[in-house]
C-alpha cells in the first residue's frame, strides 16, 4: 500500500482534469492505496520570494503561515506525489506552477535531501501537444531524481487514469 498525494492545479473541480484526478484515485483505492488531494485552487499558496534562505538555511522556507505549511507535511507523508495539470500556454497552470516553486523549500531541507519520491502526472488540454508541459515535467523529474511512475495525457482518459492508479502498488 502506498501513500498518495494529489496536487490538483485545476481550476475547476468538475472539469476534464479532475475527471482524471478522480479516475486516477478511485483505481488507486481499489488498489489498497491511501490518497489525498490538494486542490490548490481553494488554498493559499504565496508565491516563491526567490530569497534563496532555504538553499542558505536548510531549515525550508521562510513564509510559514500560508497553506504550504499543510502540503510540506503531506509531502513528508506521501510515498507518490502527482501533479494534475490542465495546459495553460503550453506549461501548467499557476496553481500548480505556484506548489512547485516553494517545493524548492522543501527538496532543499537538511531532512528531506535525496529522500526518494514516485512522481506521475495526469494533464488535459484542448489540443493535443503535450511537448512543452512535458519537457517541463521532466526537467521536475530528473532534477529532484524522483522516480516516474507515468503520465496520462487528454481529456476523457479516465480509463487509462483508472489504470495508472490501480497499478500502484
Ligand atoms: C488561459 C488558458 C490557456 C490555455 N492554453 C492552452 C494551450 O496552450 N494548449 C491547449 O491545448 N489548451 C489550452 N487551453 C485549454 C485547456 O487546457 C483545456 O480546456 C483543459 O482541458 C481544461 O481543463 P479543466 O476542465 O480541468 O479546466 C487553455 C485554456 C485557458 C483558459
Amino acid at each position: 500500500m502506498k501513500k498518495i498525494l494529489i496536487l490538483n492545479g485545476s481550476s475547476r473541480r468538475n472539469g476534464y482534469t479532475s475527471a482524471l484526478v478522480d479516475a486516477f484515485a478511485e483505481g488507486a483505492r481499489t488498489g489498497g492505496n491511501e490518497v489525498k488531494e490538494h486542490f490548490i485552487h481553494g488554498m493559499k499558496a504565496n508565491y516563491c520570494l526567490g530569497c534563496d534562505m532555504c538553499m542558505k538555511t536548510q531549515k525550508g522556507c521562510v513564509q510559514k503561515t500560508d497553506d504550504m505549511k499543510i502540503i510540506y507535511q503531506d509531502l513528508i507523508w506521501a510515498d507518490v506525489i502527482v501533479f494534475a495539470s490542465l495546459e495553460y500556454w503550453g506549461t501548467f497552470t499557476a496553481e500548480l506552477k505556484t506548489v512547485v516553486d516553494r517545493m524548492f523549500g522543501w527538496i532543499t531541507m537538511d531532512t528531506n535531501q535525496g529522500v526518494k519520491k514516485d512522481i506521475a502526472l495526469l494533464m488535459t488540454a484542448r489540443g493535443n501537444d503535450y511537448t512543452m508541459p512535458l519537457d517541463q515535467y521532466h526537467i521536475y523529474t530528473k532534477y529532484i531524481g524522483w522516480n516516474d511512475l507515468g503520465t496520462v495525457l487528454g481529456r476523457g482518459k479516465e480509463a487509462e487514469a483508472r489504470l495508472l492508479g490501480e497499478s500502484i502498488k
